[in-house]
């Protein structure tokens, strides 16, 4: 078994690195924050507070989640497209401090990593999920270059973008997300920390690929040659 944990704070640019690289290793990609989006996104559908944490875990007992092929189902409905907004992002980041929430995710993270070749990425992979991974990489960049990169990306499809208000997202959000009781975004000892501040995206994905090659090395160039 080959399973890569990648944590790391918001925009870091985590998703399009693993997805590729899952690509090129023949790895299934679990992306655990879309996990959260969804069960962020039904809060706000149904007007439930993440404060409130009784009707959260209400709304939990009747929610299924389940993440294949790179899409996200929310009670049977592909809700991928329908995700990656602001407002589900706070959303997601909000109601992922509560136990329950992450107990589901965490419930279906560790079922995918138990039958397949994974690269899985998320806050608590390397912490939590997978601590035992056989890879753990703790991916990092300059809340600056996240929030430019994201600006960017917003520019380029041709949708409003204002760098300030996104700089100060990703601030709020990394605030959030490392300083929750439970479970808070943190390197595990034994991850590799990656600083992808003045790498390109081709130069981040060969950085994973040489780390996960280092890591596994007779066991990964099985894997590799099956999935040429
Ligand atoms: O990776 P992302 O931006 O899609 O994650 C959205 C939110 O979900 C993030 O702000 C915090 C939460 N999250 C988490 O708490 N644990 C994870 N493993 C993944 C995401």
């Amino acid at each position: 078994m080959i399973r890569v944990a990648i944590d790391g704070p918001g925009g870091t640019g985590k998703s399009s690195i693993a997805k590729e690289v899952a690509a090129r290793l023949g790895l299934e990609y679990i992306d655990t924050g879309a996990m959260y989006r969804s069960m962020g996104l039904k809060a706000l559908r149904e007007g439930v507070s993440p404060a409130d944490t009784e009707a959260v875990e209400k709304m939990l007992a009747g929610t299924e989640i389940d993440f294949n092929d790179n899409h996200m189902y929310l009670d049977g409905e592909d809700v991928s497209g329908l995700i990656r907004t602001n407002e589900v992002s706070m959303a997601a980041s909000d109601i992922s401090k509560l136990p329950c929430v992450r107990a589901k995710a965490d419930a279906l993270s560790k079922q995918l990593a138990a039958t397949k070749n994974v690269i899985m990425e998320g806050r608590d992979i390397g912490t939590i999920v997978i601590p035992d991974a056989e890879v753990k990489i703790f991916m990092t960049a300059a809340p600056e270059v996240r929030a430019k990169r994201r600006y960017l990306q917003l520019l380029e499809a041709g949708k409003p973008a204002d760098y300030d208000q996104i700089f100060d997202e990703i601030q709020k959000r990394d605030y959030q997300d490392s300083h929750r009781d439970y479970h808070p975004l943190k390197q595990a000892d034994d991850s590799v920390l990656l600083d992808t501040s003045d790498m390109t995206k081709e130069e981040n994905i060969e950085a994973v690929i040489d780390l996960i090659r280092e890591k596994t090395g007779e066991e990964f160039a099985g894997l590799h040659a099956v999935s040429e």
